[in-house]
């Protein structure tokens, strides 16, 4: 299996060993403590997990101040983004060595990790406007990704980190929600050694489900990750659990049996585009993909990004063996009228717009809204069944609270 990054083997924080778990975790109750953002709560989860191999921890400000600015560490690693944990106040643990952290999204914010500290130091107003530009490539404050990271204090907790528990997410998603260490065990078991890995945010539309299978054919894989964020997400877009029952739905039914899996991970959406792909490419060889399929407008959000801009980036600032997953680049996919299937749109250069099923997402949301279910070129029925009837609940009871837990 494809090699994790930076390590010869996988080396996840999260205390395997129940004894040392639930003795960690009755240290942790008699240490300072302090209730993390949820952007660090979702990094301690994904460390946890093995997804960030091999940091031990979060980063410190000129780690942190060297990744944005070039994707390396001090000591050279390759990372594409900051892994933080910053905090507006962090004179609840002045002096201590080792510290608890405490979850935002659980109530009553248990324990979620144990830290040494190393260093808290404070990002200034310049560095952090020099780390938003280079995450984000925008300092717009209406940039979902650019408010979340300003917006939860300067100060930085770097040091090592012990995970007691995944936060929400092992509890409310026990059927998606899969560490990288689990997704390698599962495709060992399946003999899988080409993966390709499709991100989500989203339901899977047919253009997705063609493109997941355009990947797997072109590469000539054992099978396809379906690998869905679980975390929190801008307003306006689809709650994890309904995306989750509409992939699940569309894979049980159109997918070859034993091809697909179908997860997710504990992370919160950056929406930064390009480097949000490079993230993502590097926690999917974690998770021991062979391959990211990278396709139109990846992690973007409105227009801050070109459509094409996560894949440039593997081409133009990723130094070459970086990192050992390999990017599927997929041009725009949509339904042909005149081939009466789905098709990229660079394989029939003869087609004008007028000859796809083109629909936006504003669109997509106000058909569905209206109990109205796009056409089948476009989405399953069955797909398109869950999503009217999510949008026709938001209708009738606007505060549904979807999850036990209180964070979104
Ligand atoms: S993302 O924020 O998680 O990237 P989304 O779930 O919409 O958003 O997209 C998942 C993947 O499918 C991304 O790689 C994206 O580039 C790709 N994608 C989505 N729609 C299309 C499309 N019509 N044509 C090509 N690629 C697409």
């Amino acid at each position: 299996m494809i090699k994790p990054h930076g390590s010869d083997t996988l080396n996840p924080l999260f205390v395997q060993d129940d004894k040392a778990r639930a003795e960690l975790i009755k240290e942790a109750e008699g240490l300072p403590s302090i209730v993390v953002c949820s952007a660090a709560a979702a990094n301690a989860v994904m460390l946890g997990g093995g997804y960030f191999n091999p940091l031990t921890g979060y980063m410190n400000r000129a780690d942190a101040l060297s990744v944005a600015e070039k994707m390396e560490t001090t000591g050279g690693l390759f990372f594409p983004v900051p892994i933080l944990n910053v905090v507006e106040d962090a004179s609840s643990i002045t002096g201590a060595k080792r510290i608890a952290l405490r979850d935002p999204n659980v109530d009553g914010n248990p324990v979620l990790a144990v830290m040494d500290v190393e260093a808290i130091e404070t990002f200034t107003d310049d560095e952090m406007k020099m780390m938003t530009q280079q995450i984000f490539r925008t300092d717009d404050m209406e940039h979902p990704g650019v408010k979340a990271f300003n917006s939860v204090g300067k100060t930085a907790i770097s040091g090592p980190i012990q995970v007691l528990n995944f936060s929400y997410f092992a509890e409310d998603f026990p059927e998606t929600f899969r560490t990288a260490y689990q997704i390698r065990e599962e495709m060992a078991k399946l003999g899988w050694e080409k993966v390709v890995a499709f991100q989500t945010r989203n339901p899977m539309h047919l253009a997705h489900e063609e493109l997941c299978r355009m990947a797997y054919k072109a590469v000539k894989a054992d099978g396809i990750l379906v690998h869905m964020l679980l975390g929190k997400l801008k307003e306006g877009d689809i709650p994890a659990d309904v995306r989750d029952a509409c992939i699940r739905v569309m894979a049980e039914k159109y997918f070859e049996p034993n091809t697909v899996l179908i997860t997710g991970y504990g992370f919160d959406m950056l929406y930064a585009g390009p480097k949000e792909a490079v993230l993502h490419a590097l926690f999917r060889q974690n998770a021991g993909c062979t391959h990211l399929i990278v396709g139109r407008d990846h992690a973007g959000v409105g227009d801050y990004y070109g459509p094409f801009d996560a894949q440039k980036i593997f081409d133009e600032e990723v130094p070459k063996g970086a990192l050992l997953i390999e990017i599927f680049k997929a041009d725009h996919t949509a339904w042909s009228k005149k081939l009466n299937k789905v098709v990229m749109m660079r394989d029939v250069p003869d087609h004008t717009k007028d000859d796809f099923i083109l629909l936006s997402g504003t669109k997509v949301r106000a058909m569905l809204s209206e109990g109205i279910a796009p056409p089948k070129e476009f989405s399953r029925p069955e797909v398109a069944e869950i999503l009217i009837n999510y949008y026709r609940g938001l209708k009738e009871k606007p505060k549904i609270k979807l999850h036990k837990h209180s964070g979104g």
